[in-house]
């Protein structure tokens, strides 16, 4: 039986995951599998196999149990996701206070329903869970770390709008270093 390859992290992304590791005792280093799966995400775009294989050597836990927190908590991605991933709370207290509508007008503007990434590439849309930032409805997560509160149509076209402006920058940045 042939082993899944490592993705090969980079140095700084293995730094990172050691700084995390020295935070628990040296016999549970296991501990530090949250914060290892969010600094290879961060590095790779989303938690491969050959991620969590990486990231369970490192450790030394099973592939398995690394596998296993990756597919648990929604803010891993276990497939490609777009430039921006768009996260938006559909439970039940945001459902009450416009979180469906604000959902309902993501889809029709990227013109792409829950768990898809529109065809440039730039955005994947996902259903979250509470975020708790049920007073802030409608509420959606950028990459998982940028909450937008009180999200009207007005706020998320401003906000898909300075996405697409940001995307088209890094893009121009990359044809120029490139030509
Ligand atoms: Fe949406 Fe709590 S239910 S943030």
């Amino acid at each position: 039986m042939t082993s899944t390859p490592f993705i090969q992290l980079s140095a700084k992304t293995r730094a990172e995951i050691d700084r995390n590791i020295a935070k628990y005792p040296s016999n549970h280093k296991e501990s530090a599998v949250m914060a290892s799966l969010i600094a290879a995400q961060s590095e790779v775009g989303w938690v491969s196999a050959e991620v969590i294989a990486e990231v369970a050597s490192i450790l030394g836990m099973p592939a398995i149990a690394v596998e296993e927190v990756a597919t648990f908590y929604n803010m891993y991605d276990t497939k490609p996701v777009g430039k921006f991933k768009l996260v938006v709370c559909t439970n039940l207290p945001c459902q009450l206070t416009k979180g469906g509508t604000a959902a309902q007008y993501l889809k029709e503007k990227l013109g792409i329903g829950f768990n898809e990434t529109t065809p440039c590439g730039t955005f994947t849309l996902k259903e979250g869970e509470c975020m708790g930032a049920c007073g802030d409805s409608p509420v959606l997560l950028v990459n998982n770390k940028r909450m937008c509160s009180f999200m009207s149509n007005e706020k998320i076209d401003a906000l898909i709008e300075e996405l697409r402006k940001e995307a088209s920058l890094v893009a121009n940045a990359a044809e120029g270093k490139s030509a």
